[in-house]
């Protein structure tokens, strides 16, 4: 399923027709691969804004023309008001993990000499009509949030100083959630989805960015990253002064970690951070832990 075309309307209603009758609320997140994928996946060879490589995905992409920039600009839009059509209560604009939005904004894949690069004000450009068009496409009352990188961890990648830019100028705009993430595929142990966070000092890795951008911002500022203790995600709204906290694999083992740390039971989540939720995701069309599996059939 994709949201760039109007061929899953069917499927996406159920979706959310299905979260809503169980009392819950669903965003979709809406993405631009940019240079990180290839060929085979994108149907086409891979556009980006200059022609850099990422370091996982070695074809070297074609930069984008500016009537591509405002083709892919007026996608986000039409992909917006199908979400909102089709019941999504949120939108989330992928600004993270070294995809499209994120190659903008860092001056390691974004070479560009016109309007779109050179400063991080030019660097801002794209996100910023992606973010204006989105806006509307679904109007001031309806929850536009954005993954945003606090830096890419990678030598001459996007630096806090810059995101911290970029998050005030969304924020000034009417943007309604950050949450902040950081690294990208090529970040070594710094990546987005860090392996082994087996001790509270592991954990929210992002904490830092976090941090210095909620101070800078009046919109509402969530942290995701390794966050495994009901303590750490506590001492990040009552400590570090975020708004709310996001979790990934602690709830593809434990779907139901929230409920269970709300009713008393606070261990940590049971997730080791192994990694091993992405290969289904990518071999066999839908994610789960394999821990839980290995489980289950020990269990017989
Ligand atoms: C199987 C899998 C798929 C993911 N897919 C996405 C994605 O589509 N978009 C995104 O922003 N992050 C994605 N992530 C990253 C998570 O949203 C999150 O940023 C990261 O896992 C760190 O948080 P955690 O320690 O709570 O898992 C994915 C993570 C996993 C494990
Ligand atoms: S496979 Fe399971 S234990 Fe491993 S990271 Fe994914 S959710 Fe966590």
């Amino acid at each position: 399923m994709g949201i760039h075309t109007d061929e899953f309307a069917d499927d996406f209603r159920k979706m959310t027709g299905a979260v809503h009758d169980a009392g819950g609320r669903i965003a979709i997140q809406l993405v631009h691969a940019g240079g990180q994928t290839d060929a085979a996946a994108a149907g086409r060879r891979p556009l980006a804004p200059s022609a850099v490589e990422a370091e996982q995905f070695p074809e070297v992409p074609e930069e984008l023309s500016a009537a591509e920039i405002q083709a892919i600009i007026a996608a986000f839009g039409d992909a917006a008001r199908r979400a909102r059509e089709w019941g999504f209560d949120a939108v989330q604009l992928h600004g993270a993990h070294g995809y499209l939005i994120n190659q903008f904004l860092s001056p390691l894949t974004n070479r560009r000499t016109d309007e779109y690069g050179g400063g991080i004000d030019n660097r801002c450009r794209f996100l910023m009509e992606v973010y204006h068009q989105v806006r509307r496409a679904v109007g001031d009352e309806y929850p536009v949030l954005i993954k945003l990188n606090g830096a890419d961890n990678l030598p001459g990648g996007l630096v806090l100083e810059d995101a911290v830019f970029a998050a005030r100028l969304l924020a000034e705009s009417g943007i309604d959630a950050i949450e902040v993430s950081g690294g990208t595929p090529a970040s070594g142990k710094e990546t987005p989805v860090r392996l082994q966070i087996d001790e509270p000092g592991k954990e929210a890795y992002h904490l830092g960015y976090a941090r210095r951008i909620r101070e800078n911002v009046s919109c509402p500022v969530m942290v995701v990253g390794g966050i495994r203790s009901f303590e750490v995600a506590e001492q990040a709204i009552a400590e570090a002064g975020l708004d709310y906290i996001s979790m990934a694999r602690p709830l593809i083992r434990e779907p139901k970690l929230a409920n269970r740390w709300r009713d008393g039971d606070r261990r940590p989540a049971t997730c080791i951070s192994c990694n091993g939720c992405f290969g289904p995701g990518l071999k066999e069309g839908g994610i789960y832990c394999v821990q839980e599996k290995k489980a289950a059939r020990q269990q017989g």
